[in-house]
């Protein structure tokens, strides 16, 4: 903090609510790092609060739905008289753009997801009231990150952002002893139905050595489990030597799909690949008991990466890796460059090396010109690959993308809404079926928290502390499987929540497997 913004600490109370994906998880918790350092306060409570944040998410109408009606009923509040701050945060302010504050006339600021460093400017102004232009009061990207080859101040200063992450024990992810570590920022692939291109800008690798730092700093901090997080976290690729600060410090960079090294950019220094960063967490930070990574791309995923995976015990044999269709006229017109038979040749290559693994992946149903044939198609591909889990989304059109303006929505809603029951139906009955193999089998859960029906016994101000014996806990196993368990009546569920303790698996579900405790 410098001394002059030393001077706006404040205690004003912050509600902050996040939408969307990992990705917004972590900016919201770098958000808060940030604003606490400065004097803000962080409440629960969004009737007390003197400034609502709000960090959307685009990647739906549904999900823009949802927090443009929080928005209109801040609106309704603030017309009856409440003194508020609405700031809006995240992928909506890049979707939009300046039109929100036209349109919402209760939201004070925009701030995107490449400015987030620009928030405690924003938001000092906002609470001091001062009547602005619209354009000072929104730090956006637009499309600058794709104009240039090189990283401008924005990223620099979003390095920042990461770099001075708090490891304070009430932080969200000490307390959870389970952190997000970015490693790629933005997306080059241009699926045609996707809106995170034009929202988080072109791909940008932090270096390695600031990702290891960061790991060993959580991990000293008491975290045991690490998720290495990008849109397309096997593209990571850092060439040393070319990106680097006057002091000699190694700045994130442009992904090479950015054609940031075109024209006499020096090539000759060495590169950090994906697998190579995963080995040097594994090795260098062995204090995190759990590594993992998402999200893949089913293509450019070498056998170097299948091969760390297999060789370092501590990280988790689990993929997320979306197919998001089983037809191949489909995956040609979302521009996802592979083809059915690529994609099931990479998850054979994934289990014939580790036999194990548990993967889960994404589907759109619905998607522009997607015909019965395109459908059964995918529904055929789900009881082929039989993965964990898929999540399963209907097409929504996003304005801005290529499938907006070149392709018709001409799927029905109807449709779209029978396609992914029959999905659902499909691959709840394949996850009762992957859970139901684990029956009698002892795994490791790293138990996170009181179980949302447990959660109720002990609602209502009573002490957790005091009544959480015998209640049931829920967790994750290593392939990313829920499972719940009831602490036995001789240990509170503090002790258990927060370590990786052994369940022997009872009885299964489609949603999660159920056990007893064995050791912890
Ligand atoms: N409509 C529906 N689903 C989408 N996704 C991304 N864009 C859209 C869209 N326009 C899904 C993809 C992606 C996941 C994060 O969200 O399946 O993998
Ligand atoms: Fe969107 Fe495709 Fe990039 Fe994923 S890989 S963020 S779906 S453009």
């Amino acid at each position: 903090m410098t001394p002059e913004d030393s001077q706006y600490e404040c205690c004003q109370h912050i509600y902050l609510e996040t939408f969307g994906c990992q990705m917004n998880e972590l900016d919201s918790e770098l958000v808060q790092s940030q604003l606490s350092a400065l004097g803000y306060a962080f409440s629960d409570d969004r009737d007390a609060a003197d400034v609502v944040l709000f960090n959307t998410c685009s990647v739906r109408q549904q999900a823009e739905n949802k927090v443009l009606s929080r928005v209109g009923e801040l609106g309704i509040e603030k017309s009856q008289g409440r003194s508020l701050v609405v700031g809006l945060l995240g992928c909506l302010c890049e979707r939009e753009g300046l039109g929100l504050l036209r349109r919402h006339p209760q939201i004070d600021f925009l701030c995107g997801p490449g400015e987030l460093d620009k928030l405690p400017i924003l938001l000092r102004n906002a609470s001091q009231g001062e009547s602005q232009l619209a354009a000072d009061r929104a730090a956006l990207q637009g499309n600058r990150s794709r104009r240039s080859t090189v990283l401008g101040r924005a990223e620099d200063g979003l390095e920042t952002l990461d770099r001075e992450r708090s490891f304070e024990a009430d932080s969200q992810a000490i307390r959870n002893r389970s952190a997000y570590v970015r490693i790629t920022r933005g997306c080059n692939k241009f699926c045609t139905y996707c809106v995170v291109p034009a929202t988080r800008g072109a791909e940008v690798h932090r270096p390695p050595e600031a990702i290891i730092s960061e790991c060993r700093s959580l991990a000293d901090a008491g975290v045991i489990e690490v998720t290495l997080i990008g849109q397309t976290v096997n593209h990571y690729t850092y060439t040393h030597g070319v990106a680097l600060s006057a002091e000699g410090k190694e700045l994130p960079q442009v992904g090479p799909g950015g054609r940031a090294f075109e024209n006499g950019v020096n090539h000759a220094g060495s590169v950090t690949s994906f697998a190579e960063l995963l080995r040097r967490v594994h090795d260098e930070v062995p204090a995190i008991e759990r590594l993992r990574f998402v999200t893949s791309y089913p293509r450019d995923f070498g056998d170097d990466i299948l091969e760390a995976m297999r060789d370092c015990e501590r990280i988790c044999r689990y993929l997320h890796v979306p197919a998001q269709s089983g037809s191949n006229a489909v995956l040609a017109r979302m521009n996802r460059g592979y083809s059915v038979e690529e994609y099931e040749d990479f998850v054979a290559r994934a289990r014939a090396m580790m036999p194990d693994i548990s993967i889960a992946g994404d589907i759109i149903v619905g998607f522009c010109g997607e015909t019965e044939e395109d459908f059964r198609a995918t529904s055929d591909l789900l009881r082929r690959v039989r993965f964990k889990n898929n999540f399963i989304f209907r097409y929504s059109p996003r304005p801005g993308t290529a499938a907006m303006s070149r392709l018709a929505d001409d799927v029905p809603e109807e449709t779209k809404k029978q396609r992914i029951n029959n999905l659902l139906a499909v691959q709840s009955e394949i996850s009762g079926e992957v859970h139901a193999a684990l029956k009698g089998q002892t795994v490791s859960v790293f138990v996170q928290r009181v179980s949302p029906q447990s959660s109720k016994m002990v609602d209502g101000g009573i002490d957790l502390l005091r009544h959480s014996r015998g209640v049931q806990v829920s967790g994750r196993t290593e392939g990313d499987l829920i499972c719940v368990f009831d602490v036995p009546q001789d240990i509170a569920a503090e002790q258990v929540i927060g370590s990786i303790v052994e369940v022997e698996i009872m009885d299964t579900g489609p949603l999660l497997l159920r056990g007893v405790l064995r050791s912890w």
